[in-house]
């Protein structure tokens, strides 16, 4: 296997990090990855804001917590970049048919994998979230409404000891066939 597999490898979602700061550079580069993602009609329903200020840093992981024990790490990481979904633009011919933020959700989730990948191949670690407040996220960072905030991702140097876990998936057999 290639060095693309063995990168997919070593992204996994990181829990403890370094209060190292994360270079400028390396966060733009995980949201250039992220902006050459493919999307439906290259429509590009995404928008991207990362922070790096402590205080804001620190308000977006304490949102991520409102459940008992879940995200107690959003504590650590020195960046959080936040993935909002944007209004897509689809080929007229389609969006007649469809919903215009149809594949939008998708698009999203392939270039925060993207960005995931591009962070794991600079030595960064971070974690996806699903849970946040999304109101209070919006007011700190002046994301207009018709933006919708679908991830937090939390980036950073993996502190001492954190490691690449077990991979925990289903096996091939269960979750494909090859027809033919
Ligand atoms: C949409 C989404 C939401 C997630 N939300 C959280 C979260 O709120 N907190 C967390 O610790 N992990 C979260 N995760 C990480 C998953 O738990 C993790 O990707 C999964 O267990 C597989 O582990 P791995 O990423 O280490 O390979 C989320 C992942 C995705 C894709």
């Amino acid at each position: 296997m290639g060095i693309f597999m063995d990168l997919i490898k070593c992204r996994y979602s990181c829990r403890k990090y370094d209060s190292r700061p994360v270079e400028r550079e390396k966060i733009q580069a995980c949201i250039e990855a992220a902006r050459l993602a493919p999307s439906a009609c290259n429509s590009q329903p995404w928008y991207f804001a990362a922070v790096c200020d402590w205080e804001l840093v620190r308000k977006i992981g304490a949102t991520t917590q409102q459940y008992e024990g879940i995200n107690r790490f959003a504590d650590q990481p020195p960046v959080f970049i936040t993935v909002w979904e944007d209004v897509a633009q689809l080929m007229p011919q389609i969006s007649g048919d469809l919903d215009s933020q149809h594949y939008a959700p998708g698009d999203v989730g392939m270039a925060v994998s993207y960005l995931t990948l591009a962070a794991a191949d600079m030595g960064l670690g971070t974690c996806i979230m699903g849970i946040f407040d999304e109101a209070v996220i919006r007011d700190l960072l002046h994301v207009p409404q018709e933006k919708k905030l679908r991830y937090v991702v939390a980036v950073g140097y993996p502190g001492a000891g954190s490691r690449i876990p077990e991979k925990g998936r289903k096996p091939l057999e269960e979750i494909c066939k090859i027809v033919g």
